[in-house]
């Protein structure tokens, strides 16, 4: 490894370690956008989204952030045009075969968000062999939502909830938030305390609805597939400067 790498694996000295994130989320928006600028077909830009998401995954590690979320892949996404649809189902496989030996190495524990049985069989059998393998990794929690939408995420725990209610095993007074998180994706990662989108635009596209009750948004105009460490600096130093208050007046955080 060159001086250089191994600079870049330690948290610049203006981050402070106490203030960072725990959990990170991003929206890799601009893949399309960044392709179209330089006349390549749109899913040449999922591809290059895919070296940013390497990039991001390795720095949060490497930080010492604990847990990254990213949406690859939204209930919505079914109405883009078969071709892209299948390119990134075969993306997604392609790429979770090939990273899984140096996702070992670097201790990244995998997991999905999702509705996943919708996806290929193919797809899904490669999901659950990163999943077992990288089960007992202690480093980085990598989620990677997949057919995911949070109305559907949260409609999904209704019908869980309402079961045990007609099973008699939960009486309607006993829900209250800490059972409901419960039955979401989520439920081992918990909230994020930052989310990125990239791209500009200032939506939440049905994004861990429940979970950003209280998350630090950061929009950047960069593209996906230009977001790299630097970028991410810029962010958490934008992150560090908040004063999260969670409803009440003093901050929490500083
Ligand atoms: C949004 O950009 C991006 C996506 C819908 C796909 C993101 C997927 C990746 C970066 C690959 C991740 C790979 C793994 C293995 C998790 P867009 O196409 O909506 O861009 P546009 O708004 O410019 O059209």
């Amino acid at each position: 490894m060159t001086a250089q790498q191994t600079e870049q694996r330690v948290l610049p000295s203006d981050l402070k370690p106490e203030l960072l994130p725990k959990h990170v989320a991003v929206i890799m928006d601009g893949n399309g956008r960044w392709a179209k600028r330089r006349g390549l077909p749109r899913v040449m830009g999922h591809k290059r989204g895919v070296d940013s998401l390497k990039e991001i995954l390795r720095t949060c590690n490497d930080w010492g952030i604990g847990a990254l979320t990213a949406y690859a892949f939204s209930t919505e996404n079914w109405k883009r045009p078969h071709e892209e649809v299948d390119f990134l189902m075969s993306l997604f496989q392609v790429v979770l075969r090939q990273e899984l030996r140096e996702m070992m190495e670097e201790s990244v524990r995998i997991q999905f968000a999702g509705h996943l049985a919708s996806l290929p069989t193919s797809l899904q059998e490669q999901i659950a062999q990163a999943t077992e393998e990288t089960r007992n990794n202690r480093g980085i929690r990598f989620t990677i939502a997949t057919n995911y939408g949070g109305r559907q995420e949260i409609i999904h725990a209704c019908q869980a909830i309402a079961k045990l209610v007609e099973q008699g095993l939960v009486k309607p007074e006993q829900i209250d938030e800490a059972l409901f998180e419960k039955y979401l994706y989520t439920a081992d990662i918990g909230d994020p305390d930052l989310l990125i989108r990239t791209s500009g635009e200032m939506r939440v596209s049905n994004f861990l609805l429940w979970q950003i009750a209280y998350t630090e948004i950061y929009v950047t105009d960069t593209l996906w597939p230009d977001f790299n460490r630097s970028e991410l600096y810029l962010a958490l130093r934008a992150y560090q400067q908040r004063d999260r208050r969670y409803g009440s007046v003093e901050s929490t955080v500083k």
